[in-house]
């Protein structure tokens, strides 16, 4: 059993961080990967997103959750473990505690200060759920201690964020949750549907420029984590809708030429460079539920808002192939 908040640091400050940060920066098309967003202050600058008027993605996802949380509760039944992948604050698993009535809650997010501030705050509203926070970077493998009960698991996994991975990258992490299901296993997944360019250009480039502080922000990240000197006024953000490929892309983009170094080495950038920080992917309703397919999961149902913009989808784990 769980005890009633426990809060699971990262083993160490990741030795093989900076070696991923290097080898993106090292990159004849440089990248940073979109997990370095979420520093304590970039996960403050993603709620601020989720305010904006142009990002429709969480208000859709809220409002399909308010109209059918009822038949979402029946699909998923009550006395569930219910697994927040990327909690981030608790807030979207928190609204929906009075209708999924889960047993344990174990909250997962990167940002490993921020979603312990967040759980400790909401095992003060809700002391009859046993509760547990993990600081991990799941995207590459979810280690969940033994107290996690094995049984009637309920991945949630919100808001879309699978759309930051590439679609391989999705099949090959939905097919590690599969394998982590255990008896009577399930997800609850929210995907972002395609759609016109235009609404998408800007809910990734905002007038008020907080997507672009979210982006910008990532290089202060940077600077701590491997002691760069990468300048923020030096480079604007870039965030719109690459229509052939499917998927918002973000990029920083270098003001004018300059050099950046950090220990041991340093990368030159020529005006209009580009450093990719973010895809997300959005999903036709049949590719999203396909994929599923492909990764050990059955759609059981799909719900969907007016504007068929965003997709909810209960999905039960299925046997494995050749099981
Ligand atoms: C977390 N993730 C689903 C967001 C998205 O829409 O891809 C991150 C984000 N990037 C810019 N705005 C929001």
């Amino acid at each position: 059993m769980l005890t009633s908040c426990t809060i699971e640091k990262p083993a160490a400050p990741s030795a093989h961080v900076p070696a991923e940060l290097y080898a993106g920066l090292a990159a004849e098309a440089a990248c940073i990967s979109p997990k370095f967003l979420y520093d304590a202050l970039g996960s403050k600058l993603f709620e601020a997103i989720c305010e904006l008027p142009e990002y429709y993605p969480t208000r859709t996802e809220g409002a399909i959750f308010e109209r059918h949380g009822a038949e979402i509760a029946q699909a998923c039944g009550a006395g569930t473990t219910l697994i927040d992948l990327g909690a981030g604050n608790c807030a979207k698993a928190a609204a929906l505690f009075p209708l999924l009535r889960p047993s344990q809650y174990v909250a997962v997010d990167i940002s490993t200060d921020f979603v312990s501030e967040a759980l400790a705050r909401l095992r003060q509203r809700f002391p009859h759920i046993a509760m547990s926070a993990l600081g991990q970077d799941f995207s590459s493998g979810l280690r969940l201690p033994d107290s996690v009960r094995a049984e009637r698991r309920l991945f949630f996994y919100p808001g879309s964020s699978l759309g930051n991975f590439t679609p391989a990258e999705a099949r090959a992490f939905l097919r590690r949750l599969r394998g982590q299901c255990g008896l009577d296993g399930a997800l609850l997944i929210g995907i972002d549907l395609a759609k016109e360019k235009a609404l998408l250009d800007a809910a990734y480039d905002d007038e008020l420029g907080v997507t672009a502080a979210f982006n910008l922000n990532v290089l202060r990240h940077v600077n701590r984590l491997l002691g760069a000197d990468f300048d923020v006024r030096r480079w604007r953000h870039a965030g719109f809708y690459n229509e052939a490929l499917g998927r918002v892309e973000m990029h920083l983009e270098a003001r004018e030429a300059q050099r950046v170094r950090w220990p041991g080495g340093g990368r030159s950038f020529a005006a209009g460079e580009r450093i990719h920080t973010e895809n997300s992917y959005k999903y036709r309703q049949a590719d999203a539920i396909a994929l599923l397919e492909q990764s050990g999961f059955e759609a059981t149902r799909v719900w969907l808002d007016p504007r068929r913009w965003f997709a909810v989808i209960h999905a039960r784990a299925i046997a494995p192939l050749g099981a």
